[in-house]
């Protein structure tokens, strides 16, 4: 039984392999190659914050595949009223192919992978949004080619999809310059992990132009996360220097790409102008999920 639970649940091998997987798919469906793979088979999604990109994306994935879907918000489980967990996993287990997972602490992931009897997948936690690193890498790929000879900077929140993100260097071993405020750097104890794996891979500064200069690839995200909005006026004025702007985007390579996974805050974050600008990438970005996560449950549901 394999889970998505974060990127380091899968070696090089197995990323390259549903990356050339979700290009594959990307490519027949576009001939009009209708794909059955996954009649039969009912995917559950439980989610306990909000989602456009990832919950679409799993069930139009899941019914081009010939399979179906079930969108479960955690309030309407009994998981709301205390069952716990485990027994929540064992149940889904016995009706359901897979479980897409939306949360809060990944150690909530990691309880219904370890008592599921079938693939959990992160759909997003606090700490790591594996399919976006995964479905990102993708982009570069297909818009830049080889990953390892690109510079690709990361500027803002050193936060999951940060983390997703490192790990995915790791793994495909391309250097990753990460520009995060002072107090605001990924998780010591995730970036050990990545270096322990991929040593000097990681780069983190604290100047933006230094992540940016020359770069082939610039990256960005929200600065208040899902479940920090509390934190979100305290974090426009710490993070205002990492707005990624025609400014910072001057001391990149004059044809380097943007990326956002999406939702974008225009004018904290990200400008309209970049956003909406010739080398954002964010729609392709957006439909790439599509592509990775059918790959994915193809790869998870019939080996
Ligand atoms: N990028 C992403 O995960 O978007 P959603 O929150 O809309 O799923
Ligand atoms: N870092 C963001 C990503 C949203 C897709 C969040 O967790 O809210």
């Amino acid at each position: 039984m394999r889970h998505l639970t974060r990127v380091f649940d899968l070696n090089t091998y197995e990323i390259k392999l549903l990356l050339e997987k979700a290009f594959f798919l990307k490519e027949s469906f576009k001939y009009g190659q209708p794909r059955r793979s996954l009649t039969g088979k009912v995917l559950a999604l439980l989610f306990e914050k909000p989602s456009t990109r990832t919950r679409v994306s799993f069930e139009a994935g899941m019914q081009r595949l010939g399979g179906t879907t079930i969108f479960l918000s955690s309030k309407d489980l009994q998981l709301s009223r205390g069952e716990p967990l485990k027994d929540t996993a064992r149940v889904l287990s016995r009706y359901v192919d897979a479980i897409v997972v939306r949360t809060f602490g990944q150690e909530v992931v990691e309880e219904l992978a370890r008592w599921a009897r079938v693939p959990v997948i992160n759909g997003l936690s606090d700490q790591h949004h594996p399919c976006q690193g995964l479905s990102d890498v993708m982009t570069v790929i297909e818009k830049k080619g080889d990953i390892t000879k690109l510079k690709v900077a990361w500027v803002g929140d050193g936060n999951n999809v940060a983390h997703s993100w490192m790990e995915m260097a790791a793994r495909l071993g391309f250097h990753l310059w990460l520009a995060c405020p002072e107090g605001y750097d990924p998780d010591p104890e995730i970036r050990a992990e990545v270096e322990k794996e991929a040593p000097g891979v990681i780069h983190l500064v604290r100047d933006p132009k230094e992540a940016v200069r020359d770069a082939d690839v610039i990256n960005t995200d929200v600065w208040a996360s899902m479940g920090q909005e509390k934190e979100a006026e305290e974090r426009k004025k710490v993070f205002s220097p990492y707005q990624v702007n025609a400014e910072l985007l001057k001391y990149a390579k004059p044809d380097a790409i943007v990326l956002h996974c999406l939702p974008a805050h225009r004018g904290e974050e990200i400008t309209e102008e970049v956003l909406e600008g010739p080398q954002a990438v964010v729609w392709d970005q957006a439909e790439n999920k599509m592509w990775l996560h059918m790959a994915l449950l193809e790869w998870l549901l019939t080996g």
